[in-house]
């Protein structure tokens, strides 16, 4: 389901974030990736959702040919594969539940059905008490599961977690 051939990654600074990774991950596979900061693991993430190009090597996620995509069909990618990015990127301006619905209103899912879904999976990550709250006034923890529940949200295939402290 996820595979990468020869991915090399060098910075136009000429930093190189990775150099020739070779890996395959199936359906229902569980798997860690640990390595010290600076080894790469955020550029790998980067590149699985096509946010950076690899300067060579072949990415697969799923039936998508990531490198190949056309740029109008990477929301498509992005849809099927959920992010915890390492600084959460939460909107501060909005609340807990406003910042877990985004995906869903960038999709135009807006119904009262959709929007019952952000309290369900609100409610399976144990933060349905901070609802109306606003992310200044959560736990790391929290926002944590916060960023979690807006992964998840849209039901991705493939859930990308990147976090030097993930267990909370
Ligand atoms: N946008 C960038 N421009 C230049 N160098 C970068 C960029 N992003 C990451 N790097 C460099 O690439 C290497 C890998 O970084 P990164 O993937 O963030 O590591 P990790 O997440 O494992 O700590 C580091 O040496 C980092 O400084
Ligand atoms: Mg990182």
């Amino acid at each position: 389901m996820i595979k990468l051939d020869s991915v090399s990654k060098t910075f136009g600074t000429g930093v190189t974030g990775l150099d020739d990774i070779t890996f395959a991950v199936e359906k229902g596979e569980f798997v860690f990736l640990v390595g010290p900061t600076g080894a790469g693991k955020s550029t790998l993430f980067r590149l699985m959702i096509r946010d950076v190009l690899p300067t060579k090597g072949s990415i697969l996620i799923g039936d998508y040919d990531v490198v190949k995509l056309p740029s109008h069909k990477i929301p498509h990618l992005r849809k099927k594969v959920g992010v915890v990015f390492q600084d959460l990127k939460l909107l501060l301006d909005r609340t807990i539940h406003e910042n877990i619905s985004l995906p869903l209103q960038v999709a135009g899912l807006t119904s009262s059905e959709a929007m019952k879904k952000v309290d369900e999976i609100m409610k399976q990550v144990g933060i349905l008490e901070h609802r109306d709250k606003f992310p200044i006034q959560l736990s790391g923890g929290e926002l944590q599961r916060t960023a979690i529940a807006r992964a998840l949200i849209l039901s991705p295939d493939i859930l990308l977690a990147d976090s030097a402290y993930f267990i909370s």
